[in-house]
């Protein structure tokens, strides 16, 4: 779909919405979006964000994500972009990033334009909540006229409009049976990002160690948004070892998730570190989740898996997957006005 805007300057801005599979490929036009967005003799995001934008512009994916790209043009040259990714079969969550415009033509509306196309596509096709994360003001401005509400940290989310915020998180991520456990997928971006995102469990704190994910308010919150699914993915599509399971609930939803990390490096493969997260109401599931992927890695040569906790309340968790204590590193979090213990649990396979 295209869409001409009259811009307060006016200029006209033409915005391409491109949806899954649509404009895709590896021609020039392509090359001049991946140029744009990644500035290459100026670089704004991480190496693994940019493989990912490789692939979504080639459309060379896992079909399970059903992404939009938004390209902006004045007279034929890219002005701006955006991205929203979802899951395909059901379009529930998403995420929303790659936003960027030129230097010289900032100011004139054209975020704005592609945020709003962005937003207003995602609900059409049924979404429900839409997460995003930036420190910029100018972005943040943007975003909240555009309905994204802060969240956790440095994220905002947008819920689909008439949804109470209160208890949305509560309901959404409710009981509906006990669940069934599949593989990772890369549809599964909006869906996982709402899980480590989620404000409980409020005891665990820890969220996602690797990721440097922790929630301890208000002066330790999310440090990151869609950037621990595209770095975990990235590990766990470089290496069999580095199993992701997800528990996915009666209602298509993803209530827990369990990922491994182990060093390619011989000597040190493995040992393997673990991330996992639970929904409130499928604490009680996180044990088998965690078997689930420990299997995996267990059949890759994996023989020690540590996972690391502060509260009692995680860590009972890790016990009741077989988890013990090997080490406690005093002190080592540093929550703003308290510095906390880190306990090291391991499980060794067999
Ligand atoms: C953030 C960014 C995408 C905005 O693009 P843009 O096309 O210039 O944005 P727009 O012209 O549509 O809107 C700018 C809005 O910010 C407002 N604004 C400008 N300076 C501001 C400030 N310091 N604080 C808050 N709002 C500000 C403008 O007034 C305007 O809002 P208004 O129309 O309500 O008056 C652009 O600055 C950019 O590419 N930044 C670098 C990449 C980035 O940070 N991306 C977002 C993170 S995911």
């Amino acid at each position: 779909m295209e869409k001409v805007f009259a811009l307060p300057n006016g200029e006209d801005l033409v915005a391409s919405v491109l949806g899954p599979g649509e404009g895709r490929g590896t021609t020039a036009v392509q090359h001049d979006i991946y140029s744009f967005l990644t500035r290459p003799f100026d670089p704004w995001m991480v190496p693994t964000e940019g493989g990912f934008l490789a692939e979504f512009l080639a459309g060379t994916h896992d079909p399970s994500l059903a992404d939009t790209m938004l390209v902006g043009r004045i007279d034929g040259t890219v002005v701006g972009t955006a991205w929203h990714g979802t899951d395909g079969d059901l379009p529930e969550m998403g995420g929303y990033g790659f936003v960027f415009t030129e230097p010289e033509q900032r100011g004139k509306g054209i975020a704005q334009r592609l945020t709003e196309l962005s937003i207003q596509g995602f609900w059409t096709v049924g979404g429900q909540v839409s997460y995003l994360g930036t420190v910029n003001p100018v972005a943040q401005h943007i975003y909240e006229k555009h309905g994204y509400r802060h969240y956790n940290g440095l994220t905002y989310r947008a819920l689909r409009p008439g949804t109470d915020a209160d208890d949305f998180d509560e309901q959404f991520f409710g009981r509906a049976g006990d669940g069934a456990i599949r593989d990772i997928r890369l549809g599964d971006i909006g869906a996982y990002t709402g899980l480590v995102m989620l404000l409980a469990p409020v005891e665990w704190i820890v969220r996602d160690y690797t990721e440097a994910m922790f929630y301890a308010p208000p002066k330790v919150q999310a440090s990151g948004c869609l950037r621990p699914f595209f770095n975990s993915m990235t590990r766990h599509a470089t290496s069999a070892a580095n199993a992701w399971k997800v528990l996915v609930n009666d209602n298509g939803r993803l209530v827990a998730s369990a990922n491994l990390w182990a060093p390619t490096h011989a000597p040190v493969s493995a040992n393997a570190t673990m991330e996992f997260q639970a929904a409130p109401a499928y604490v009680d599931r996180a044990g088998a989740v965690i078997e689930a992927a420990l299997e995996h890695a267990a059949a890759n040569d994996v023989r020690a898996v540590r996972a690391f906790g502060v509260a009692e309340e995680r860590l009972a968790a890790l016990r009741e997957a077989g988890f013990v204590a090997e080490v406690v590193q005093p002190g080592a979090l540093d929550l703003g006005d308290q510095r906390v213990d880190v306990t090291v649990m391991r499980r060794d396979l067999g």
